[in-house]
């Protein structure tokens, strides 16, 4: 059987590190991507110590250049992405106000955890073939029904803007059959999450993995959370 190829955004700590071990431990070969080359490589090298099978490419998922240097490098080896993670993401501003939030922080926001999932999809797509797969790590905070509210105001609308990505993506990508959909991982402990959340890292990933591995490839267009569907 040839080994499976998966990217994965923000790979270098949290639930981004968690997914490349955790589909390294059943067989495939991970992408790890980060902003940072120190930080991404501290990441392999902990993950090759766990004999997962991985390697290291920059890309800043901010940067419109950087997304397509990281696509020649990447489309120089590899001729299909089984597997697509936008997982990297930021959360800046966390006051109860959106209006409060600066124009700074809001670009880097929305370019971060929306455009830069679009453009990275959008590039990519030549490796994206019949059986690949796009998941898109998204929140609870992004639930239009559930989630609108004080927490997190700039986050929160760039995981909705994402889902709306997600509904997109799906709709182009179906007829292709490649499904993508949306996880929310819950509450996790992580730099994000904070040490008092109620989930592992281990919890946080499994329906990204699942998604991922084992989902059903008629699956598609849908948010997530513990492998069952939620509102938007
Ligand atoms: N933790 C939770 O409770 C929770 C809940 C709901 C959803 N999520 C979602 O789960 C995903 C992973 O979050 P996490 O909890 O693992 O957070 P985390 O520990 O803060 O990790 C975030 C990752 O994203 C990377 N990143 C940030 N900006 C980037 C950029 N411009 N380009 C490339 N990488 C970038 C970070 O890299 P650096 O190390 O360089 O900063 C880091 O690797 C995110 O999409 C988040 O929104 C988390």
């Amino acid at each position: 059987m040839e080994t499976k190829i998966a990217l994965v955004t923000g790979g270098n700590k949290g639930i981004g590190f968690e997914v490349c071990r955790e589909l390294g431990k059943i067989g495939f070969k991970t992408i790890l991507t980060a902003r940072d080359e120190k930080r991404g490589l501290t990441a392999i090298n902990k993950l090759k110590a766990e004999k997962i099978d991985c390697e290291f490419v920059l890309l800043d998922t901010s940067d419109l250049k950087s997304i397509e240097n990281a696509f020649s490098i990447i489309s120089a080896n590899y001729p299909k992405l089984d597997v697509l993670i936008n997982n990297a993401a930021v959360s800046l501003y966390k006051s109860s106000d959106i209006l409060d939030a600066s124009i700074e922080n809001i670009t880097e926001t929305i370019y971060t955890n929306s455009l830069g999932p679009l453009f990275i999809v959008k590039i990519f797509s030549p490796l994206l073939k019949s059986g690949s797969r796009v998941i898109n790590v998204s929140s609870g905070a992004g639930s239009i029904c559930n989630g609108i509210g004080s927490y997190s105001p700039v986050y929160s609308t760039s995981k909705t803007f994402l889902n709306a990505i997600t509904c997109q993506l799906s709709f182009s990508l179906k007829g292709k059959n490649i499904p993508v959909n949306s996880v929310d991982p819950g509450w996790v402990r992580t730099d994000m999450g904070g040490m008092a959340a109620s989930r592992s890292v281990e919890k946080g990933a499994e329906t990204i993995v699942w998604l991922a591995s084992e989902a059903p490839i008629d699956l598609t267009g849908k948010f997530l959370r513990d492998k069952k569907e939620i509102h938007w």
